[in-house]
């Protein structure tokens, strides 16, 4: 059976550091439906005025630092924005695209793909663009283009639901297969949504997947560590003197680090919210924004 999540909004005030680089090509913002979070523009000066640490020494901004993201297919440039942290001993890069990469083991996490929301609102009488899957699998490709895996691990919630792979229509299939075809390994990690993965697409389906020390899970509940996990599509929204800002964010401490969902419709939980809480000691918890597609550390004190 098949279990939906809902979700809860907040705001709260943080200062935050720029990033360098130009915009994502689509796809970037949080909230529900394609929403994008305006072209670019000169940032906002409450915008520039704290740096953190990070953007003063860690936060990368250009491919070399990435071994072997030189992007092979004109019209896609997804290495656009990239900071780089330790977790679990490993050195790992997260992308404004809302992935995540460990250097040393190739492997290219995405969460919470949810491909196949859209048919699956259309067929209730909601009249919502189905082209979500398109715009996720597009997103996928450009960072598979980018980063070259050796595997490919998506944290569960794949699919919204048990009949997508019936639904989807044949060239997105098509596409998807095309795209597992170019890493050596493809891991379903499943998730409430998809505890079955559609059986038309190959790869390795699992519950729970080690690489080294560091492991991964749909849930972050999953009673190991280090661990990264999906499921609660954390986004982080506050407002900077008339600015409003809002977008997915990659949410971790030392043991856990929660990632933003990657799919179009996905939508997002507020990183205040209580069911959160639980997940991270007090104090404990680092927050990376994806805005404009560009990778901000916000302290939220
Ligand atoms: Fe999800």
């Amino acid at each position: 059976m098949c279990v939906r999540r809902s979700s809860k909004g907040g705001w709260g005030k943080a200062a935050l550091p720029p990033a360098k680089q130009p915009l994502l090509p689509g796809g970037e913002g949080g909230g529900e439906g394609l929403q994008t979070l305006g072209e670019a523009s000169p940032p906002h000066p409450a915008l520039r005025a704290t740096l953190s640490p990070w953007e003063r020494a860690d936060s990368v901004s250009v491919d070399a630092q990435v071994s072997g993201t030189t992007p092979a297919r004109s019209g896609l440039s997804p290495c656009q924005t990239q900071m780089r942290i330790e977790f679990g001993g490993e050195p790992v890069v997260l992308d404004a695209c809302g992935a995540l990469y460990l250097e040393r083991r190739g492997i290219l996490a995405v969460a919470d793909l949810h491909l196949e929301k859209g048919s699956f609102f259309a067929a209730r009488g909601n009249p919502v663009p189905r082209y979500d899957t398109r715009d996720t699998l597009e997103r996928l490709e450009a960072a598979i283009v980018c980063y070259r895996p050796e595997t490919v691990i998506c944290l569960g919630d794949s699919f919204h639901d048990c009949a997508a792979g019936e639904r989807i229509s044949p060239p997105d299939a098509l596409r998807l297969e095309e795209l597992m075809g170019q890493a050596s390994r493809w891991i379903w990690l499943t998730g409430n949504h998809d505890p079955e993965i559609p059986r038309r697409f190959r790869g390795e389906a699992a519950l729970l997947h080690q690489a080294g020390a560091v492991h991964f899970a749909h849930f972050p509940e999953t009673p190991v560590r280090p661990l990264i996990a999906g499921h609660y599509h954390p986004k982080l929204s506050l407002r900077l003197a008339d600015r409003h800002v809002s977008g997915r964010c990659f949410l971790f401490s030392q043991e856990l680090l929660l990632m933003p969902a990657f799919g179009a419709y996905a939508g997002g939980l507020d990183t205040r919210d209580t069911a959160l809480t639980p997940l991270f000691p007090a104090g404990a918890r680092q927050h990376v924004l994806s805005y404009r597609g560009k990778l901000w550390a916000i302290d939220r004190g």
